[in-house]
């Protein structure tokens, strides 16, 4: 057992690098023979698994069965939970993100994710937007950054709510805002992966719906996986689905169902692997 699988190729190449910030483009996720055991005890076993690009695609399954940590296999927030090992690989464009020598934070400004409940941090409205970009190594030149806070506040429908009190604490908002703010820092850094958790299940009726309109438009240009545990969000939102169930006391992967064009999912990863 490994800690983690070193790559074949560093993350260098991971899709929209090449042509430089803001011209993202939307990667396949594959995992292959992905396995993650705490100690002894295995939590995912074996899983194949590829998303199309651009798919918006749910995750669906029981309480315990590996969801969250799944998710987490893709951006490297595994790494911060001790005691975990994987074997296999996990690929973004055809790229493993699994190497020692991936820059982890340009990993996580390209695959964002939003949890449960939201982390805002105890700054300004304002900063919070920020905070990812004042971080990454991404040239945004200053005088834009006003610009992007807008851009992203609207695109989360958060604008009108916030306009006049952006220098107050994000602290101050209600959940359903604090969401959208989260979701807002995540999308300024443009990010060609969408990682989210159960998201909206805190959440009021009209911040759920901002949340999901704003996913539903990101179809096609960002590659989306939400987990949920109500199928008829999954079935407003996503374009594929994929259900987890466990066997023999660990999570995998039982099936995918492709609900529209333009999004899918399947088992098995290994014969339409992307190697550019
Ligand atoms: N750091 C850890 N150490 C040991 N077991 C863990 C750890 N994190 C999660 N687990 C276990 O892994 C299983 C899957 O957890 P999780 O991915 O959170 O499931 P889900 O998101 O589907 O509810 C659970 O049984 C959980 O108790
Ligand atoms: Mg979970």
């Amino acid at each position: 057992m490994v800690e983690a699988v070193r790559p074949s190729l560093a993350l260098g190449a991971f899709a929209g690098e090449a042509a430089g910030a803001g011209s993202a483009t939307a990667p396949v996720l594959n995992t292959r023979a992905l396995s993650v055991t705490a100690g002894r005890r295995p939590l995912l076993r074996e899983i194949d698994l590829r998303i199309d690009a651009g798919s918006i695609c749910a995750l669906l399954g029981p309480s315990g069965v590996g969801k969250t940590t799944l998710l987490k296999c893709f951006n490297r927030l595994i790494d911060l939970t001790p005691g975990l090992s994987l074997e296999g690989d996990v690929r973004i464009g055809g790229r493993s993100v699994l190497g020692r020598e991936v820059d982890v934070d340009q990993l996580r400004s390209r695959v964002g994710m939003l949890f449960q409940q939201p982390v805002v941090f105890p700054r300004s409205v304002y900063e919070n937007v920020l905070f990812g970009l004042r971080r990454v190594r991404r040239a945004v030149p200053k005088r834009e950054w006003p610009g992007r806070v807008e851009a992203v506040l609207r695109q989360v429908s958060l604008w009108d709510e916030v306009a006049d009190r952006l220098s107050s604490a994000a602290a101050e908002l209600s959940v359903g805002q604090q969401q959208r703010l989260c979701l807002a820092r995540t999308l300024a850094l443009e990010p060609e992966v969408l990682l989210m958790d159960e998201p909206t299940s805190a959440l009021d009726p009209a911040s759920t719906a901002a949340i999901e309109q704003l996913v539903l438009s990101l179809a096609g240009r960002t590659t989306v996986l939400w987990v949920t545990h109500d199928p008829e969000q999954a079935r407003r939102i996503a374009g594929c689905i994929v259900h987890m169930e466990s066997r023999d006391g660990a999570g995998c992967v039982g099936a995918c169902e492709s609900l529209k064009d333009g999004s899918l999912c399947e088992l098995g990863s290994a014969e339409k692997e992307v190697t550019g």
